[in-house]
């Protein structure tokens, strides 16, 4: 996974309480020289806490940090090196962007001065590749929110950090203005080599980005992996859940096999007589017109797992590249499909049905729930 098991940033063992209310327990996250790691979870589950003690600005409880194989805080232990001497370069949601200073005087603040002529050039090409030379004068208030945002994200590299924290950096922005920064910064964390350890609660976002992801819930990590990894073998419901819309239906294990209204998937290891559920991805479906078969596409198994009986279009609507089909199980629940191309069978027909079985996972269901 990790060439130098040194280099980067390693956070080991850290638990943090608030108080009585425990917030992080035993979390262990690592990051690469040029890796960019995503905390992905939903609100509330210790993410900005995680990166605040990385930082410094939240004191060390238990645990240990280190940057490129040297200790710079341990749980309890004197000697913390300050949040300035880390070698970490910050940027929060609110960009706090200094309202008198001009962009290039942002970006300068805080660069040892020393450096000064070599700095000056780095920031110059910082400001081409994200687009901002035009800028370089201008003052915050004049920039528009994905501007700002650029700007913010270079002053956090200017001083040279080894590693860089980003909490939620693109949570500001409209959807369209998004997917350009997002990509303009990749490219630039990328060039630098940092080791980057990003927040975010947008799942597509963390796929987008990230080389690895800690899905993290209540203080804890719960699965850490590639986004492939993590989108096609989640290791529990609550993280088949988070990566998308999925439809769910409970059984009973019987012959290592449980039983659905659209067909019997392998239970895998569960023991027999135990409670399990499927949970199927909207893009798991094969559907065909009655009268032919669902065919499996490219990359599915041959054996589709085929619907005992075929079932009724709710309603079926384009979405350019793909189609929209909703469908009515017998009990009057609907299942929602999202098939490739244009596939539009007209409401109150009925279509039969075949999933990939590799995109429906099944789980074990927790008794107390
Ligand atoms: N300074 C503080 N004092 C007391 N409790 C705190 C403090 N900071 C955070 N908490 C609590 O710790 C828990 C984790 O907070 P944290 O900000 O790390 O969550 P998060 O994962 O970043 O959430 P979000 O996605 O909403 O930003 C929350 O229950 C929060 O109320
Ligand atoms: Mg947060």
């Amino acid at each position: 996974m990790r060439g130098d098991a040194s280099a980067g940033l390693s956070m080991s063992g850290i638990s943090h309480a608030f108080g009585e209310h425990r917030v992080l327990n035993d979390v262990s996250v690592d990051v690469a020289p040029g890796e960019l790691v995503c905390l992905l979870g939903p609100s509330g589950c210790g993410k900005t806490t995680l990166l605040r003690i990385a930082a410094g600005l939240e004191p060390l409880q238990q645990g240990r940090i280190a940057v490129d194989g040297i200790p710079i805080a341990e749980g309890g232990k004197p000697g913390a090196l300050p949040p300035e001497r880390r070698g970490i370069g910050l940027m929060f949601q609110d960009y706090a962007l200094f309202p008198h200073r001009n962009v290039r005087d942002n970006i300068a603040f805080g660069i040892d001065k020393s450096k000064g002529g070599r700095r000056s050039a780095w920031i110059d090409d910082a400001l081409a590749a994200m687009g901002l030379t035009r800028f370089a004068d201008a003052y915050p208030h004049t920039l528009s929110g994905g501007q700002q945002q650029r700007v913010a994200l270079i002053r956090a590299l200017a001083p040279g950090p080894n590693i860089l924290l980003l909490d939620e950096p693109f949570s500001g922005l409209d959807v369209t203005r998004r997917a350009q920064i997002r990509t303009d910064t990749l490219e630039f964390v990328k060039k630098t080599g940092v080791a980057t350890l990003m927040v975010t609660h947008d799942p597509e976002e963390a796929m987008f980005m990230a080389d690895r992801i800690f899905v993290m819930n209540e203080g804890v990590v719960v699965q850490d992996g590639s986004p492939v990894d993590l989108y096609f073998q989640p290791a529990s419901a609550f993280v088949a859940e988070l990566f998308g819309p999925v439809s769910r239906f409970t059984g009973t294990v019987r012959h290592d096999e449980i039983e659905t209204p659209l067909g019997t998937f392998s239970a895998g290891e569960l023991a027999g007589g135990s409670a399990a559920e499927v949970m199927i991805r909207p893009e798991a479906f094969r559907l065909a017109v009655e009268g032919s078969r669902p065919q499996p596409m490219p990359g599915d198994p041959e054996n589709l797992v085929i619907a005992p009986a075929p079932l009724e279009v709710v309603t079926a609507r384009p979405l350019g590249r793909s189609s929209f089909v909703q469908l009515k199980l017998n009990d009057g629940r609907t299942i929602d499909t999202r098939v490739p191309g244009t596939f539009l069978p007209g409401a109150g027909s009925k279509v039969l049905v075949g999933v990939n079985p590799r995109l429906a996972h099944v789980f074990t269901v927790p008794s107390a729930r």
